[in-house]
């Protein structure tokens, strides 16, 4: 493929950088950051944009900084801004946000705003990785399906690593670990089942696993096929941001969806005092975790868990819809059902600026009006960003 001579001008969402080349087309680079002058070897190019990865920088960002994974230098693409410097990330993190919702939902200068960041390093207390025909285990590199095995991962939670240094599996493709921080128990299954070999006494193995959460004080019981935040460090942070974005409502008067609930995360905190919490989860494993999470809110008649995907979901009556969908975002029926429960508040949860732009452009079709979006770093040295979005119905 050809190579060529880029200036950047700011990052978009994905994580890449944009520049334009002489004859104005974009071109998304791998690997750049805002304003710099890079030589880039282009891996596709079309009519309309090409993309292109890095492979020498002329003019560096001041943020910008070598990373120090060993993993990262063999192709490891778990991490793939470790590039910048992890103070500087956020900061990039609301630029995407902010173009996004400029760019798609057609809000002329949103409203958003810099929240926290967890720490940079250590945090992950949830890794998915790919084994090899041999048993070993690694992920997957940046620009292919091929496996970059490793034995330490500088973005995960140390007792993480300690499995990491010693675990092999097999017949299976994948494996995840887990640590709950709760108790500091640590768990490992295989997804597709296989065996689990190097670990010891002490770990929960198979589907059946079980780790335990705090977070705003409440304890919360997470299976194997239950998500949960990327830590309990990034889970505070959007607990603590989503009750500043019902701050202004007596919850204790109001019913409350918690559309997209998991093991009952906000259902739990957030909505801990409202009148009354309904929470919609399509997966059976995070919907036993809710109910057990709920125990004494559901005893008390105040809680219900619904375990249906949202779009078959029958809207109830609410003031206030708290929606913490997957990557992709809502889509139209899920924005039409809970527009259905009559909320005046709708708090969006996204960890995509993509999706949550394109939400951000539904929900205003359906009566909502974007007030601000606070820009948060669940996932230091990657783009992925964690937002948390207040709509009022207008
Ligand atoms: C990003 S997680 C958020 C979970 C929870 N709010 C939390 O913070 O821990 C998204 C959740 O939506 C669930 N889910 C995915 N598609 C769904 C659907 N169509 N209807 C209902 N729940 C769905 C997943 O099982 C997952 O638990």
């Amino acid at each position: 493929m050809e190579s060529g001579e880029l200036h950047t001008s700011h990052m978009v969402v994905g994580g890449d950088a944009l520049a334009r080349d002489a004859n104005g087309r974009v071109v998304f680079v791998a690997g750049a950051l805002p304003e710099e002058t890079v030589r880039v070897r282009y891996r596709t190019t079309k009519k309309d944009f090409a993309t292109a990865d890095v492979i020498e920088v002329i003019t560096a960002s001041p943020s910008r900084v070598e990373p120090a994974c060993e993993a990262w230098q063999r192709g490891c693409g778990g991490c793939d801004w470790q590039h910048i410097e992890p103070q500087a990330q956020l900061a990039f993190k609301a630029d995407m946000v902010r173009e996004a919702l400029a760019r798609t939902a057609k809000i002329d200068q949103p409203v958003v705003t810099i929240g926290a960041s967890i720490e940079p390093w250590g945090y992950r207390t949830t890794v998915r990785l790919a084994v090899d025909p041999s048993g070993r285990v690694g992920f997957r590199s940046r620009r292919s399906h091929d496996l970059v095995l490793t034995q330490a991962c500088p973005v995960a939670h140390p007792l993480i690593n300690e499995m990491l240094a010693v675990v092999t599996a097999t017949r299976t493709d994948e494996i995840t670990l887990r640590v709950g921080l709760g108790n500091d128990e640590p768990a490992a299954w295989g997804d597709t089942g296989g065996e689990i070999f190097g670990l010891g006494m002490g770990i929960t193995h198979g589907v059946h696993a079980m780790v335990h959460e705090v977070v705003a004080g409440h304890r919360f019981q997470v299976s194997a096929g239950s998500f949960f935040q990327s830590s309990p460090a990034a889970a505070e942070l959007l607990v603590q941001s989503v009750a500043r974005a019902c701050a202004d409502i007596d919850l204790r008067k109001a019913t409350v969806i918690d559309a997209y609930g998991g093991v009952g995360l906000f259902a739990a905190t957030v909505a801990g005092a409202a009148g009354r919490v309904v929470l919609v989860e399509a997966s059976p494993s995070a919907c036993a975790d809710a109910r057990h999470n709920l125990a004494v809110q559901r005893a008390d008649g105040r809680a219900e868990v619904v375990e249906r995907r949202l779009e078959d979901w029958e809207p109830v009556d609410a003031q206030v819809v708290i929606a913490d969908p997957a990557r992709s975002g809502l889509d139209k029926v899920a924005v039409a059902v809970l527009a259905d429960t009559g909320a005046d508040r709708f708090v969006l949860v996204s960890c995509d600026a993509g999706s949550l732009a394109r939400d951000t452009r539904l929900l205003r079709d359906a009566g909502y009006a974007h007030r601000g979006t606070e820009v948060f770093d669940g996932f230091p040295n990657t783009s992925h960003i964690e937002a948390v979005t207040r709509f009022d119905r207008v």
